[in-house]
């Protein structure tokens, strides 16, 4: 791997730019490409003739398989009827784990159901050497009472302090709804369900590659986690955008030595095999069935690192040329 592109955000057409990496080199890819669905983009025209649109995504799947170590991860994300061709394209060179469904409303499409989740294809490059870490998320409670949503019954006993591991259904993360937390750029994911596919799919100082990397989620969920990053996008607008908000970031989403995904002041994804080291960063009932009406509170005074701002990196110009 050409050490000058890690830690770094490539201006240029993606396609070109996976081209410049080896086979099997980085750890896990993430994609969030244009839907073709006409979004005003800074630059990037979104629509494409529908066989246009295919071919290419084809091809930028091709290489991000090619790119992506017998170990890791292939991620896609995208409306549930391109999500249908990727998988097609998908199955000819990698091994199909799930299909993750991201509860967000989406955009009414006229006569239809009302679309009510994106998809995420979550593919491994090789299924037995697959690295992939159980998490768990809080347990979800009625705002008003705090009783549990879910009803364990008689197993109220077996209840993990924590919250229950996670399925490919995931509802707890809300696509970003205000403008004051969103950059100039129409489709920006948020950043805590970025890290939860990171934690699920990668170790420390893993290399994270986003081919359409927008204003910057992946890498900053990467660098918070203390992962490497390599982010494209051809817009030098969002590339500028991206690079100032990471010089701002730190790897410091942790709570001790554990790397954790914080929104706001909760935790929101932890990974199973931590919990035992992190139990004692929490409040948590001594009998357990409290759970059931209690949430588990964060020690504040033990609350270490969380995104505090840090040094600022320098970070160089790179262009498909510089590689
Ligand atoms: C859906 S957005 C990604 C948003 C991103 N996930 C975020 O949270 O900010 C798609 C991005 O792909 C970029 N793009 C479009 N065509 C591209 C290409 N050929 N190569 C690299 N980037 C491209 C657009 O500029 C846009 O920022």
């Amino acid at each position: 791997m050409n050490k000058k592109i890690i830690n770094q955000i490539i201006q240029g057409d993606s396609l070109e730019v996976m081209k410049e990496i080896p086979d099997n080199s980085v750890d896990i890819t993430f994609a969030d490409p244009p839907f073709n669905l006409k979004k005003r983009y800074n630059d990037y025209k979104d629509n494409k003739e529908f066989n246009e649109y295919l071919n290419w995504c084809k091809k930028w799947i091709y290489e991000m398989v090619r790119i992506t170590k017998p170990t890791g991860s292939i991620f896609v994300h995208n409306i549930p009827k391109w999500l249908t061709y990727y998988s097609n394209f998908l199955n000819e060179i990698a091994y199909f784990k799930h299909w993750i469904a991201w509860d967000a409303p989406t955009a009414p499409m006229g006569k239809s159901l009302q679309p009510s989740h994106y998809g995420i294809l979550y593919y491994a490059k090789d299924l037995k050497k697959n690295k992939f870490y159980e998490i768990r998320y809080p347990h979800k409670r009625c705002r008003k009472c705090n009783y549990l949503l879910k009803d364990y019954g008689g197993k109220k006993a077996n209840l993990h302090p924590f919250g229950p591991l996670i399925s490919d259904v995931w509802t707890d993360i809300h696509r970003i709804k205000h403008n004051k937390y969103r950059d100039e750029h129409p489709c920006q994911l948020p950043i805590h369900l970025l890290e939860r596919i990171i934690l699920m799919s990668t170790d420390e100082n893993d290399i994270v590659l986003d081919p359409f990397v927008g204003t910057g989620t992946t890498v900053i969920a990467a660098k918070r986690l203390g992962r490497k990053y390599i982010g494209i996008d051809i817009d030098e607008k969002y590339v500028k955008i991206t690079k100032n908000k990471l010089s701002k970031e730190a790897p410091n989403s942790k709570i001790g030595d554990v790397w954790v995904s914080f929104y706001l002041d909760e935790v929101v994804t932890i990974r199973d095999r931590d919990w035992e080291k992190l139990a004692p960063y929490f409040s948590i009932p001594e009998n357990i069935k409290e759970v059931d009406f209690k949430k588990i509170k964060l020690n504040k005074h033990k609350k270490l690192f969380k995104h505090e701002k840090n040094e600022v990196l320098p970070l160089f110009n790179i262009k498909l040329a510089d590689l």
